[in-house]
Formats: structure tokens, sequence, C-alpha cells
């Protein structure tokens, strides 16, 4: 078992084609960060699209307990009265983060550097993951914290009254730590500079320019250098969320793996620092095509189609991509699993400190489904059985993962015999209209309560 308060099995059995237009909800990435951002802008935001999954409700939370004004208009459309750089209070009790790594990790940084003290806790996914890859850099700022042993929480911060500009090197490509790095610049004076090796998501830096603040990007023989000045007076802004590739993932990934399927999935964010599943796809072979390319908010967007792809090739997924396709690779394991041949897949041992270790909750479940799995610390290698789909008949565990828990929701919908999961309840932190979307599809999913 995942160990969730009431676990909800489901189930997802074969079925018939997918067809139809899957409107998938709000990008989780930018949904934290609007309302962080907005809380510590003077005045009000609005925010259109906003995802309301666990995890961003959670964010809301403590944005609340900080001292900003957020509300639901319902539908989406939520605002945000910001306190300013450096105004956050003090909150009266724990901060609790629920399954949020972001939530935690940016939050952890937009209060590092003021003068104030916080609890963290999470769930016993949250409260298992590692928190010095941030506490590290936020130390350098001069906040102090204790948590568990190894950097766990529940965790105490205590932010730095006179906070210094830091220059940073993000050891791991992550934009979780690149991004707490420069949420407490915002409060130091002067100029805070993140290097970072690889390109990973760059939300932060667009939404922190669009917000007003002082920030430049370089490509350099060093790496990607990012510079922040430090106390701007953030300015409130409209904000519409765009739609989650990684949400869109499922549907376009079940369409191309389900025989006779069609299904288009609209207004998908094609942001080439998460985009990397949908360029692999296209690179096994799939039938997945861009239409209306357009741009909107300043980035490219596409409708997405994605059809039935019975010809898949396994593919070496180059390690330089998996920046952009991090959270992807445990939809993309069961593609593989129905491609003819190896996907490999290196250069992921990020996978490992997610929600779950991704790489071990995949193999696990794959295996007892039938498909064969390697794997060691920094890669992982899926051999295909092509387009008849593979046995199935297997309870997988998901461990408090939403992205799991779907991954083999999708597996089931082509396997011979149902997959069933232990805890489909995680998948309500990022997807919360998983289940109606898909079964409007044509997915046949059964949820036992
Ligand atoms: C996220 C960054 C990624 C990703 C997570 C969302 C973000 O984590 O896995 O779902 O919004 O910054 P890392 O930055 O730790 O890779």
């Amino acid at each position: 078992m995942s160990g969730s308060a009431t676990p909800t099995p489901m189930t997802s059995h074969r079925c018939g084609p997918l067809s139809g237009i899957a409107d998938v909800p709000g990008d989780k990435s930018i949904s934290h960060r609007s309302l962080i951002l907005g809380a510590m802008a003077v005045g009000e935001t609005r925010i259109s699209g906003l995802l309301e999954g666990e995890d961003v409700l959670d964010t809301a939370k403590a944005m609340q307990a900080f001292g900003a004004k957020v509300t639901n208009h319902g539908d989406g459309h939520w605002s945000v009265h910001g306190v300013g750089v450096g105004g956050f209070a003090e909150p009266d009790n724990v901060i609790d983060c629920g399954n949020s790594g972001t939530g935690v990790r940016l939050i952890m940084g937009a209060m590092a550097t003021c003068p104030i003290s916080v609890t963290f806790t999470g769930d016993a996914s949250l409260n298992k993951r590692p928190m010095a890859r941030v506490t590290d850099p936020l130390a350098l700022f001069g906040a102090q914290s204790v948590g568990r042993s190894g950097g766990r929480l529940p965790m105490t911060i205590v932010g730095a009254a006179d906070p210094v500009p830091v220059r940073y090197e993000v050891p791991v490509p992550s934009a979780q730590v690149k991004s707490a790095v420069l949420l407490a610049g915002l409060n130091a004076p002067g100029k805070t500079v993140v290097v970072e090796q690889e390109a990973t998501r760059d939300h932060s830096e667009r939404m922190l320019a669009g917000f007003g603040a002082e920030i430049t990007v370089e490509d350099t023989d060093e790496g990607r250098v990012i510079t922040l000045t430090g106390r701007p007076e953030l300015k409130p802004q409209v904000i519409e969320v765009p739609r989650d590739p990684s949400s869109a993932a499922f549907p376009v990934c079940a369409a191309l793996i389900v025989p006779g399927s069609d299904v288009l999935v609209p207004g998908i964010g094609l942001n080439p620092t998460r985009a990397g599943l949908f360029t692999t796809l296209r690179d096994m072979g799939a039938d997945l095509t861009y239409e209306n390319e357009r741009i909107e908010g300043g980035e490219p967007v596409a409708d997405l189609r994605a059809r039935y792809s019975p010809n898949m090739k396994g593919f070496v997924v180059p390690p330089e991509r998996a920046a952009s396709m991090i959270d992807e690779y445990p939809i993309l394991s069961v593609v593989a699993a129905h491609a003819s041949g190896q996907t490999m897949m290196a250069g992921v041992k990020e996978l490992r400190v997610k929600e779950s270790d991704r790489i071990d909750a995949m193999a696990v479940g794959l295996r007892a489904c039938g498909v064969t799995v390697d794997e060691a610390e920094d890669w992982w290698a899926v051999t295909g059985l092509g387009p008849e789909g593979v046995p199935g008949g297997a309870i997988c565990e998901s461990h408090l993962d939403h992205r799991i828990a779907m991954s083999f929701m999708v597996l089931g919908m082509a396997a011979q015999n149902p997959v069933t999961v232990d805890d489909g309840s995680p998948i309500a932190t990022s997807f919360p209209i998983f289940t109606p979307l898909m079964a409007a599809l044509g997915a046949k999913l059964d949820t036992q309560t």
C-alpha cells in the first residue's frame, strides 16, 4: 500500500478507440508561481485557468498564511492581493504543502530572506524527499534551517534578517532549486546570480520579468547565467495559465497505444524546456501532429492531435533532453512497452527523488504486467512488446505519486487484462479531472471506494 489516509484502488480495463477533445487543466508549475509571485507583488494579480489540484490549493493556503489575500472567484478565476517583496508575515501555524515538492521548495525560497520563522511539513511522500538541495543555497543568503535527519521535512526555516545576495551554481538539474534561489534573491539587496549547466523549465525567469523584476539570462561557456536585481517592486499581473503539457501527456500517450484512437488536445504549451516528450514520441514514429501552431502569452502553443500508432520503434532518448521531459518518463515507459525494440532512458537519476522513486515504481509495476525492464541508478530500459500490448493483470503500487497512478491507468487501457493501482487518490494533486476526462474519450476506469 502507498500509505495515504484512505487509499482508493482504481482499475483500468482494455477499451475501444479513444476519441474526442481532451481539455486538460492549467499548468501546475505556472499555477504555483502565479500564486507565489502574486503574493509578492503590490496590488491585485488576477489569474484565470489556475490548476485547482491539491498541490496548488496547498500553495494558495500557504500564501494566505503569509498575509496575502487569495480569493477563488470560481471556474479557475482567482485573485491574489500581494504584500510586496519582503512583506511576508509569520504564519501562525505549520505550513503543510501536502504532496508538493514544487510548492514547498518555492515557498521556502520566497520566505528565506524575510525575518520570519516558518515550519514546513507535507505528506508521507514529501516528508521523504531531499530538502538540502534548497536549504544549502538558502543558507548562503543567511537563512537557517533545522529539519529531520537527511534534511527532510518537517523542517523549520529561520529567514535571514539581513540577507546578502548570492552567486549559486545549481549542482542538480532542477528548476525548483533554481527558482527557490531566485525567489530568495528578490528580497536580497544587489544582484543574485544563478548558473545552471542544463536548461530546466524557465517559467520563473519569464514570470519574474513579466512581474517587472530586472532579470537577464545569458548562455555562456559556464552555462546558463541568470542575474536578478534584488528588491524590485513587483507589479501585479493578469495571468492566463496555459494548459499543462505534463497532463496532456496522458491522453496523448493513451491515444497512441489504444487501437483506432484519434484525440485532440487543444492549447498545449510547447515551450522547449517542457516539450521533450512530444519530440521523443515523434522520434519513435508516433502519429502526433501539431495543429494551429501559434504564440500565446509569448509562448509557442499548438493543438496536439494523437492517433493510434502501431509502428512505433524503441528509441535512445538523448540524456540532454531529460530536463525538458523529466515528469514524462513514467508515461513514456508505457508507450515504450508498446513500441518494437528497446527504449533506453539515461541521465535520469533525478527520477529517483520525485514524489516516488519513479524508476523503481514503474519498473516493478511494468514487470508485474509482463514487460521486461532493466535499470541502474541513472538509467532504465524498457523492451517493447509491440502493438499487441502487454499482458497486464497486475495490481501496481502508486507510492503516493500521481504520475505513477495515471501511467498505470493508461497502461490498462491497452493491456490484455485489467491493470489496478492500489491508490488512485494522488491523481487529484495535479489532474483532478483525469477520470471523467479519460472516460469521456472512451476509457473504462473503475474506482473502488
Ligand atoms: C517543477 C520542476 C521539476 C518537476 C516538477 C515541477 C517546477 O522538478 O519535476 O514537477 O515547477 O519547477 P525539479 O526542478 O526538481 O526537477
